[in-house]
């Protein structure tokens, strides 16, 4: 049988909880394939931070480096956790782990499952993803400060925005939208104010819309993105966008379709020249860790991803069945962690 060389990394708060679930699922939709599923674990977080006093280690990355894939849990301390410095797990763990693999496609599917109450009055029928760049824009840290803590202080937060990083991941949204039913992209900027990324974005996508003559485009500047999500979702395919832009409105999307319990994603390495990682989108949780209260909905979904990412697009559609089926039964009843992921692995 082929293996699949697992790095698990489960995290804080509800992270671990989640993470168990969508280990069950995808055991059983491996062993089903004939695969085995070789997992190895790594403890890292916030938790780990203040035990230890490590982010990231370097020869933990490059340990990382070496496996197929890696399904991540959540990280976060506690709000009001003031012993950690805020947002340094995020971007020491989280977006390192994002930028050394080279993840520039940060796939983020919405869709609203029959069964599942969106907080709109009238949703219809909600099926888009969004490809949110993944490893530029404002999210590289390129900043600082002049006359820090004082009345003249001066804080610059620049993005970044490479051709090649721009081109490659425009490529990859029309390449989905192609596949796509609708076969429709829309470019989510901000150009009338950002006019250099956003010329660069506009350009690139007028560039390699010639490549796919079957793919319809438009352009929505974010504000105005954010109304249609509200307003009418249905419009929406595939979207393409940057990567704080992608952040926002996939908050939006998840919100739409029913909760983040739901959302589930893909940090992707197209050019597969490092390990992909899946995550839910949701965080931590500390609120409700330990409880058996998560949905470990996204968790599962995402590992669906993780399948289809090797190449077990059988396997992740019966996993997504699965899911689906699961969605729609549910009552409102509490159901735990646990008895959700039962379910779902029992159903394949
Ligand atoms: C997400 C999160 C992260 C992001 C944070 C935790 C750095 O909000 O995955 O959407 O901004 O990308
Ligand atoms: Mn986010």
């Amino acid at each position: 049988a082929s293996t699949i060389d697992l790095a698990v990394i489960p995290g804080d708060g509800i992270g671990p909880e989640v993470t168990a679930e969508a280990l069950k699922v995808l055991e059983k939709a491996a062993a089903a394939e004939g695969l085995v599923l070789q997992q190895t674990h790594y403890v890292l977080g916030a938790q780990h931070w203040l035990e230890t006093g490590e982010t990231l280690p370097e020869d933990t990355l490059a340990d990382l480096r070496t496996r197929d894939v890696i399904l991540f849990g959540a990280i976060g301390a506690a709000p009001g956790d003031t012993r950690i410095p805020s947002g340094l797990i995020e971007r020491e763990l989280l977006l390192k782990l994002r930028f050394s693999l080279d993840h520039f496609v940060n796939l983020r599917p919405s869709r609203l499952y029959s069964g599942v109450g969106s907080p709109l009055a009238d949703p219809g029928e909600i099926d888009f993803i969004v490809v949110r760049e993944g490893t530029e824009g404002p999210y590289v840290g390129n900043g600082g400060v002049l006359r820090a803590g004082t009345p003249h202080e001066v804080a610059t937060e620049v993005s970044l925005n490479t051709a090649h990083g721009v081109e490659r991941v425009v490529r990859d949204a029309f390449r989905r939208a192609s596949e796509r039913p609708r076969k429709k992209l829309t470019l989510v900027h901000k150009h009338n104010v950002l006019v250099f990324a956003g010329h660069l974005w506009k350009r690139t996508v007028e560039a390699v819309a010639q490549e796919f003559p079957e793919v319809t485009h438009d352009y929505l500047h974010i504000d105005a993105a954010t109304i249609f999500m509200v307003t009418d979702p249905s419009r929406f395919d595939v979207i393409v966008t940057d990567n704080l832009f992608g952040d926002i409105i996939t908050d939006l999307a998840a919100a739409v379709t029913g909760g983040i319990g739901l959302a589930a994603s893909g940090n992707i390495n197209m050019e597969r020249t490092a390990p992909s990682m899946f995550e839910p989108v949701h965080g931590s949780a500390p609120d409700i860790a330990g409880q058996q209260k998560a949905d470990p909905t996204a968790a599962i979904l995402s590992a669906a991803m993780l399948l289809e990412h090797l190449g077990f697009a059988g396997a992740a559609r019966k996993i997504e069945t699965a899911v689906v089926a699961d969605v729609e039964s549910r009552d409102g009843g509490f159901r735990s962690t646990s008895a959700i992921g039962d379910a779902i692995a029992a159903a394949l």
